[in-house]
């Protein structure tokens, strides 16, 4: 009888997906697979289904079905943006300012991971959330619920979505908006193209959000407030110029790269 390390060894997909897909068809942990043990003909067809799903570009994030984000875990399918690992790192930042925010609001929420991981961090907070995709918002409902927290999501176009009464009352605005240039896109992988192109492409300069959102976020903040905004590494100089009446300040993020630019209301950065 075939083992779960022959079939890792056989496999037509690299050598960590394969493992996360017997992980996934035999319902036992990575661990147990990389050791190895026997595999029924039906767990054997489970494994091909999902690797021929694979192989025709689906991203192995849609397949599992969830990503880890912080201490939450999100549901993610073709409604919704991947939560990638480097947005993660915006809860990092907001914890290392020791940020105690009571208003929260994310723009451009997609899947709800920042909203609904930046809830559970914060159980006593308000947080807000918008998107201009009634489907990825039906995906944050469902995720808020799924962990348990509290979240108000909104449909419609950035700050425009949120109810008027939060002018001047919002404590944190964090942001992963779309951020490539329409030429951008065009180079992208096959598997990128499956995610939503309205969650990727911002315009043809790839600054038309962050601009939008530094414009704008001055009206919204609280007098102590704070302003946080992935951006693509290759703008940076632009989103520091677009914030600069916030006091911008560029963070890079794990890998070094320039990936968050942060503002305030008070022109000084937390
Ligand atoms: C890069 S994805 C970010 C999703 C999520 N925040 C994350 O980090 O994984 C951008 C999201 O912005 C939404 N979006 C695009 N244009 C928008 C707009 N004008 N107003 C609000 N949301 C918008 C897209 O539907 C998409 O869900």
């Amino acid at each position: 009888m075939r083992t779960t390390r022959d079939l890792i060894a056989e496999s037509a997909i690299p050598e960590h997906e394969a493992v996360r897909l017997l992980a996934m068809a035999t319902d036992r942990p990575m661990t147990s697979v990389r050791i190895g043990f026997p595999v029924s003909t039906d767990t054997l067809a489970r494994f091909d289904a999902l690797v021929s799903r694979r192989r025709s570009g689906e991203p192995l994030q849609y397949i599992e079905g969830s990503v880890p984000f912080g201490p939450v875990s999100i549901a993610v399918d073709e409604r919704v943006l991947i939560p990638r690992p480097e947005t993660e790192e915006i809860l990092e930042i907001v914890q290392a300012r020791c940020l105690d925010p009571e208003v929260i609001v994310d723009l451009c929420t997609g899947s709800g991971a920042l909203a609904v991981a930046l809830a559970a961090v914060f159980p006593g907070a308000s947080v807000y959330a918008t998107d201009v995709d009634p489907g990825a918002l039906a995906v944050a409902r469902h995720n808020a619920e799924a962990n348990r927290v509290a979240v108000s999501f909104f449909e419609g176009d950035l700050f425009d979505a949120l109810p008027r009464g939060l002018v001047g009352e919002i404590d944190l605005i964090v942001a992963n908006p779309p951020y490539l240039t329409v030429a951008e896109y065009a180079e992208a992988p096959a598997d990128v193209k499956r995610e939503p192109i309205h969650a990727l492409v911002s315009g043809r300069s790839g600054t038309e959000y962050v601009e939008r959102i530094a414009h704008e976020a001055p009206t919204w903040l609280s007098d102590d407030g704070v302003v946080i905004c992935e951006i693509s590494e290759f703008r940076s100089e632009a989103a520091q110029a677009a914030f600069d009446p916030l006091g911008a300040e560029t963070v890079p993020d794990g890998a070094g790269k320039p990936r968050f630019v942060l503002g305030a209301r008070t022109s000084e950065v937390a």
